[in-house]
């Protein structure tokens, strides 16, 4: 075999060098990240995933070697043999981790060159996502990349460790499936043995870890890759991962709490090096929502939501007393926000119509009041709406008022994080708390029914056992069901099971489902739970969300090594593509020609 590496031996990863490694012979490897040549003296920063190194080539010292170094451009693969030796005065690199040495080389190998890549491999970078995407092995040398693609190496790990040692079994679960409900539309993918029929890629292992409880492995784990085909968002992939796990003879959500709990505990402190030693806090949905607008409440900064309601259903503001009758009218207090321009404040109305609101009524509480609505009001209905909201002089009051309280929470509860974002009020704090107390069910007006808010394996709290059977009180039995949330995202979320066959049948009729679907989708999981199911409960982390809080990173895509864009598409490999005829031949399948 040739000798690949010219008989190199590496003894040290780059980016681990210090002022102590002075004296010592080494041999590193790695990408010329940056080149220097001035004239007698020839400078290569090289870069391997830990880190950046100076190599200096002496012309006066041996000047084949010189002339070799002169021949290396950037992203070149090289070998260096040399000493290390100390940077003195200003030499000294305080802004790089090796910066108080560098390599005086006395032997170089190329073994890889390079052309000219399409864009500088540099953090700070403003090439263009799609042209980086194109060539994503190389946007992957970036450090700020591969740091974040480190940190999930870690993070993947203390969970490994923390769940080993808690008696999970990190068990796999198939890919080519039967069709998981999670709310989400399915990857298919067609069988050439049994033309016309799909398996369905899974969007969780939800239903195989629920059978390995009642397989008898007691505690499962996976990290698992999950598919749905749904719309795509800073905080979403088509396909993405999770940190998954269940445990049997479970009785309430605070026993699996408290698991996941020491969970993400364990991956702070290891990978941050930051410790939790109070339990994180714990809140109701109801709570998150009447105070937040959101059941993934940022509660890092104030301006919490306020309701008016009673304050305004017999006042001569038609918009607000209408709103009143069967939704609510609620609003947001923005300190020292009088000082908005009209302008931002019409945004502002721009950006709820996005959540579904039909305006945004304000009252900026200037010298002289500007308001849209206080025309229509007395000055004693002004002045409780301000005391209920607590406003004073130089704050901004917006509200929004609908006939459907969703509406109402989903548009202020965005609208304060979007204002907070802009009057820069969000401290740089880890804010991380359960929401528990979930609505069993949520009603879609669109589909005239019921669906699952969790997911229909979920245990109704047994307290609203009893509302089952209510039609008119199915929207509020809760469900023992919990969220985790870190920085007004959704880390994680799990329940308790339903393991009793009754319910579960029943949980599927409040579905819409009849008996016969049930039996076809679900019948070998219903069946199941004929032959004896430990009570059981579980949850589920997005580990790429994980990455991004912990890492810092503001989009999905930067944690995970090979993503995909907006459209679904893999910029680098061109997936999805088309087939041979030959391959749809054999699955029975024939594409539309306009499709
Ligand atoms: P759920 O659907 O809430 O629960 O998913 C669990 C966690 O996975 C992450 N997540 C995503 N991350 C990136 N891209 C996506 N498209 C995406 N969708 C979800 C979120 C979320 O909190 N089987 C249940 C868990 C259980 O009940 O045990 C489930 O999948 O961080
Ligand atoms: P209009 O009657 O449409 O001129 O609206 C008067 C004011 O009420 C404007 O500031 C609107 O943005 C606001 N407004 C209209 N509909 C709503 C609503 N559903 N909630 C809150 N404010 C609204």
């Amino acid at each position: 075999m040739a000798d690949l590496l010219n008989g190199f031996v590496r003894s040290d990863m780059c980016g681990d060098f210090t002022a102590k490694d002075e004296g010592r012979q080494v041999t590193v490897m790695g990408f010329a990240a940056k080149t220097r040549n001035l004239g007698n003296l020839i400078f290569i920063d090289l870069r391997d995933r830990t880190g950046l190194l100076q190599i200096a080539f002496d012309q006066s010292k041996n000047a084949g070697l010189f002339d070799k170094a002169a021949s290396v451009k950037s992203e070149y693969v090289i070998a260096v043999k040399g000493v290390v030796q100390l940077r003195t005065g200003k030499n000294v690199n305080a802004s790089m981790k090796t910066g108080e040495v560098e390599i005086l080389a006395s032997e170089i190998k190329i073994l890889s060159q390079a052309e000219t890549p399409p864009f500088f491999i540099v953090d700070d970078i403003s090439t263009n996502e799609a042209l980086r995407l194109k060539y994503r092995y190389l946007d992957l040398r970036r450090p700020c990349l591969q740091n974040l693609i480190v940190l999930r190496d870690k993070i993947t790990r203390a969970a490994r460790g923390y769940l080993s040692e808690n008696g999970f079994l990190d068990i796999e679960t198939p890919f080519l499936g039967k069709s998981t409900p999670e709310g989400a539309r399915d990857y298919l993918v067609p069988s050439r043995i049994h033309n016309g029929a799909f398996y369905a890629l899974p969007q969780s292992p939800q239903l195989y870890k629920q059978l390995l409880m009642i397989a008898g492995f007691d505690r499962y784990y996976q990290i698992a890759r999950c598919f749905r085909d749904e719309d795509l968002r800073a905080n979403r992939q088509p396909e993405f991962t999770q940190i998954d796990l269940e445990m049997s003879f479970v009785e309430k959500d605070e026993d699996v709490m408290q698991v996941a709990e020491g969970l993400i505990k364990r991956i702070f402190a290891e990978c941050k090096g930051i410790e939790f030693n109070e339990p994180f806090r714990r809140m109701t949905w109801k709570e998150a929502m009447e105070r937040f607008g959101s059941d993934k409440p940022d509660t890092r900064f104030g301006m919490e939501l306020k309701d008016i309601t009673d304050l305004v259903k017999d006042c001569g503001f038609g918009v607000f007393a209408s709103a009143a009758v069967k939704g609510s009218v609620r609003g947001i207090t923005v300190k020292g926000g009088a000082a908005f321009t009209r302008k931002e404040i019409d945004s502002f109305a721009d950006f709820v119509k996005d959540y579904g609101a039909k305006g945004l009524a304000y009252a900026s509480l200037k010298e002289q009041a500007v308001s849209s609505f206080f025309k229509f009001m007395s000055e004693e209905e002004i002045n409780s709406i301000r005391e209920r909201m607590g406003a004073e002089q130089g704050d901004l009051m917006l509200f929004v008022a609908d006939a459907k309280n969703k509406v109402v929470f989903d548009s202020l509860g965005a609208l304060r994080c979007h204002i907070a974002k802009k009057q820069n009020l969000i401290p740089d704090v880890y804010d991380i708390l359960w929401v528990t107390d979930f609505p069993l069910l949520e009603y879609s007006d669109e589909d005239g029914r019921y669906y699952a808010m969790h997911h229909p394996f979920t245990m109704p709290n047994p307290d609203d056992l009893a509302y089952v059977d209510l039609p008119e009180k199915l929207g509020e039995i809760r469900a023992l069901a919990y969220d985790l949330v870190i920085n007004g995202q959704e880390a994680g979320g799990g329940s308790i099971r339903i393991h009793d066959r009754d319910i579960q049948k029943k949980m599927f009729t409040l579905l819409g489902m009849s008996e016969e679907v049930i039996k076809e989708r679900f019948g070998f999981f219903v069946d199941a739970f004929n032959y004896g199911a430990p009570p059981h409960g579980g949850l589920a982390f997005g580990l790429d969300r994980l990455v991004m809080l912990l890492g810092g990173a503001d989009n999905i895509k930067d944690v995970i090594a090979f993503p995909k864009v907006q459209n679904a598409s893999c910029l680098m490999t061109g997936a999805p593509d088309g087939v041979d005829a030959v391959q749809l031949e054999e699955l029975g399948i024939s594409v539309k020609k306009d499709g």
